[in-house]
């Protein structure tokens, strides 16, 4: 069928949207009708060819939700209908999938990022019937349509916007499961967050929403901190302008006892270990152009465990749900996020991100019936 794409043709360069010739399902697979797609950072660090893949053309997006079209014969969990989120792929069959860690999956690039199905095949062509990469996060929705594997096709309910709920299948997800699975943080306990994009904000939220009692939001963005506030920092900290491990030990002064990094950066990341109090937990988010370099000496006696966190430890069919239980029980207000654009102003959209004035930009693709 002929849908409508956001295509990248080479790194770096604007989305164009295009008429493009999209396959039917396989068997193990699901079509659908995209309702909305959430812009996350990591679709600009893929337009970048940061991580060396996928190659271009690509159709990007990896943060849809929309209804169920259609359904291969092998999908039974699922039906036509549906309202769905689409998360990141994984095979759900190898040790560690089974083990209840699919974001650590074998095959997690095979199906995320390699710009093809696990299988090495394409969905999407061109006129001309030349490939296009695709099957970013198993999915690529930037597209009116999206063909998603089984797996990560979350059903939710009907009575949650379908418009808002996209951004849950990444950036939300990951945010708020670093808080909730990874470090599983103590009630009165406290935590620095790194960074107040939509990944930082949700752990803020979740933080929030676990009961810590000292929350603390560091950023270069005075607004997005003083944002931080109504989502439940009780603190904030402008790291241009102060020093960091000074101002949290004036707040702690036997340190804070969790952190999360959503910046990727050195200074940032050793900054937070160095604020931590013994035995503290850090969980690494944020993607780096760098590599790290920390002070092993200074932290050897500290007893610090540091974990790189993928998609928030989410075991996503739980964890969405239960994240809109908590925003509908005014929990979570994660819609405070977003803005919503066109699908044609997507080239906007991603710019007001990368200029900060926008946190979580999502497109309107198409419509549905309430
Ligand atoms: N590991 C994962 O599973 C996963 C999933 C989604 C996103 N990510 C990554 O997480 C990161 C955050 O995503 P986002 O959508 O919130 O991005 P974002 O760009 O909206 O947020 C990053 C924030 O960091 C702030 N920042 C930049 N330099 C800083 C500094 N020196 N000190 C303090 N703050 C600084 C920015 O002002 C911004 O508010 C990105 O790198 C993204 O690619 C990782
Ligand atoms: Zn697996
Ligand atoms: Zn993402």
């Amino acid at each position: 069928m002929e849908i409508t794409a956001a295509v990248v043709k080479s790194k770096g360069s604007k989305f164009e949207l295009e008429k493009v010739n999209l396959e039917e399902p396989g068997t193990e697979e699901v079509l659908v009708r995209i309702v909305a797609t959430g812009i996350c950072h990591t679709d600009m660090v893929a337009r970048d060819f940061v991580m060396g893949a996928p190659d271009f053309p690509v159709i990007l997006g990896h943060e849809g939700s929309g209804v169920i079209e259609k359904v291969g014969q092998d999908v039974h969990h699922l039906k036509v209908g549906d309202h769905v989120v689409l998360t990141y792929g994984f095979c759900g069959e190898c040790e560690i999938c089974r083990s209840g860690n699919p974001a650590y999956c074998y095959t997690f690039f095979e199906r995320n990022f390699s710009g093809a199905t696990a299988e090495g095949l394409h969905h999407h062509h061109d006129h001309d019937g030349k490939a296009i990469n695709d099957n970013f996060f198993s999915q690529s929705s930037f597209a009116t349509y999206s063909i998603a594997h089984k797996n990560n096709v979350i059903s939710v309910p009907k009575d949650a916007a379908l418009e808002i709920l996209g951004p849950l299948g990444c950036g939300i997800q990951t945010g708020a499961g670093a808080v909730i699975n990874t470090l599983k943080i103590k009630v009165g306990s406290s935590i620095v967050i790194s960074g107040t994009g939509a990944v930082g904000l949700s752990a803020v939220m979740a933080a929030n929403a676990s009961s810590a009692t000292t929350i603390i939001a560091v950023d270069i963005n005075d607004e997005r901190l003083e944002f931080s506030k109504e989502l439940g920092a009780t603190h904030t900290i402008n790291s241009l302008r102060e020093n960091v491990p000074q101002r949290i030990r004036e707040i702690l002064p036997n340190g804070v006892q969790y952190g999360v990094d959503t910046t990727g950066r050195n200074e940032v990341i050793n900054n937070t270990l160095q604020s931590l109090a013994p035995v503290g937990e850090l969980a690494v988010i944020g993607v780096a152009t760098k590599p790290l370099e920390l002070q092993t000496n200074a932290f050897l006696t500290k007893g610090y465990k540091i974990k790189f966190v993928n998609q928030g430890d989410s075991v996503s069919e739980e964890f969405i749900p239960k994240l809109i239980k908590m925003y509908q029980r005014g929990q979570f207000p994660f819609d405070k996020l977003i803005r919503q654009y066109a699908f044609e102003d997507i080239n906007q959209a991603v710019e007001d991100s990368e200029k900060g004035k926008t946190i979580k930009a999502v497109l309107i693709i198409g419509e549905y019936s309430k």
